[in-house]
């Protein structure tokens, strides 16, 4: 992590425990009223987006503000629709974790327009000048974690060109900006590997445009791994990894390795595969030895953060101590708070994961 990252990340860490997160750089007449605030998360079909609805909602009427929490479907003309009737219905704020980040400028622009802040979460509002706020996590570092989640099971340290480790590539969704900083991320981390020679990818299919899921989708990821795996695996070629980022694509993807006797038949061990999101299928994968590792994402930290940051502006306090280099969405340079992650693998799972309460032992059958 970068200086400036981790100078921000210690501000975040110290503001949400304080609760004075942004408290300096008032300005203008202070509105104290307490509304109603708008939240979208793109789906109820996974479950980060739950936990992550239901922490903002809980953090702000805990507040006293008043939540209309909407889940999308993966739809983005019920998005459109759900964002049009919170413009209509008075919110002060609207928190948006978009499906498309690209597909929301005229809810965007009719939102300036009522003179209603927006804040981006976890994913990026894209080409409008029309978003306040973007809280995330380092989607570039979170890549990194990835990268070298692959490093470290595979060793690739150790790997010689005589016996290179073979590996193939997932990315996820095209239409949400998180990809690019997550492929960005690991191919920076892997790339010294592949130049030594001692990294390989048979597919040739390397590039995130060709190596995109489209909405995240695992059965999408684990169709495109039996296609490689009948295309390129069938002689003596054993694939040893897989980057993956996200955990059902992780799951759906060894699905596919099992299937063709990965993990049964000799000197076929199941690939090395990381993730994301820390999903309890997945936590249960990685104690059962199956998938390697993932990437926590503390949705409760992110919660409270945007909680935080809705407050102040409700007060009309001007946020101060984010990035404000980072993120260009292709309209503006917006204003971010950019999270850690942690690695979670066999090794650290139960005080990561359990010991701080974001699963608990019975969620994970222990
Ligand atoms: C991304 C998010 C990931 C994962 C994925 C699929 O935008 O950053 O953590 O949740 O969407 O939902």
């Amino acid at each position: 992590m970068n200086v400036v990252r981790k100078m921000l990340f210690t501000g975040l860490v110290m503001a949400v425990m304080t609760g004075t997160a942004f408290a300096s750089g008032q300005q203008g007449s202070q509105d104290t009223g307490k509304g109603l605030i708008g939240v979208v998360m793109p789906t109820r079909s996974e479950e980060r987006w739950i936990k992550d609805g239901n922490a903002v909602k809980e953090g702000l009427e805990k507040l006293g503000y008043k939540v209309n929490l909407q889940f999308s479907d993966d739809d983005i003309p019920t998005q459109t629709r759900q964002i049009d009737d919170m413009i209509t219905g008075g919110v002060k704020a609207l928190v948006i974790a978009s499906i498309d980040g690209s597909a929301l400028s005229n809810q965007l622009a009719n939102a300036a327009a009522a003179k209603i802040p927006i804040i981006a979460y976890d994913r990026l509002l894209m080409q409008s000048p029309n978003v306040d706020y973007y809280v995330s996590f380092d989607n570039y570092k979170v890549g990194g974690q990835m990268g070298d989640i692959l490093i470290r099971g595979l060793k690739l340290d150790q790997a010689t060109t005589a016996k290179p480790v073979i590996i193939e590539l997932f990315a996820g969704s095209p239409d949400d900006n998180n990809s690019v900083g997550f492929y960005q991320g690991a191919m920076d981390k892997l790339q010294p590997y592949f130049t030594k020679g001692v990294l390989r990818v048979p597919s040739g299919q390397i590039e995130r445009t060709v190596i995109g899921t489209l909405r995240w989708d695992a059965s999408e990821a684990q169709k495109r791994m039996e296609n490689l795996l009948s295309a390129y695996y069938s002689g003596n070629v054993v694939l040893d990894g897989i980057l993956s980022p996200y955990d059902p694509i992780s799951l759906s993807t060894l699905e596919a390795c099992k299937a063709v006797g990965y993990g049964t038949t000799p000197g076929k061990p199941l690939p090395i595969v990381g993730g994301q999101d820390c999903v309890i299928a997945s936590c249960k994968s990685i104690l059962a030895g199956e998938q390697y590792a993932t990437v926590l994402k503390d949705t409760r930290s992110l919660g409270a953060a945007t909680v935080t940051l809705v407050d102040t502006l409700m007060q009309g306090r001007t946020p101060n101590g984010l990035d404000t280099q980072s993120y260009n969405n292709g309209a503006k340079i917006v204003p971010s708070l950019l999270l850690d992650s942690v690695i979670v693998t066999k090794d650290n799972l139960i005080s990561a994961v359990v010991d701080t309460g974001y699963h608990t032992a019975a969620e994970l059958g222990l």
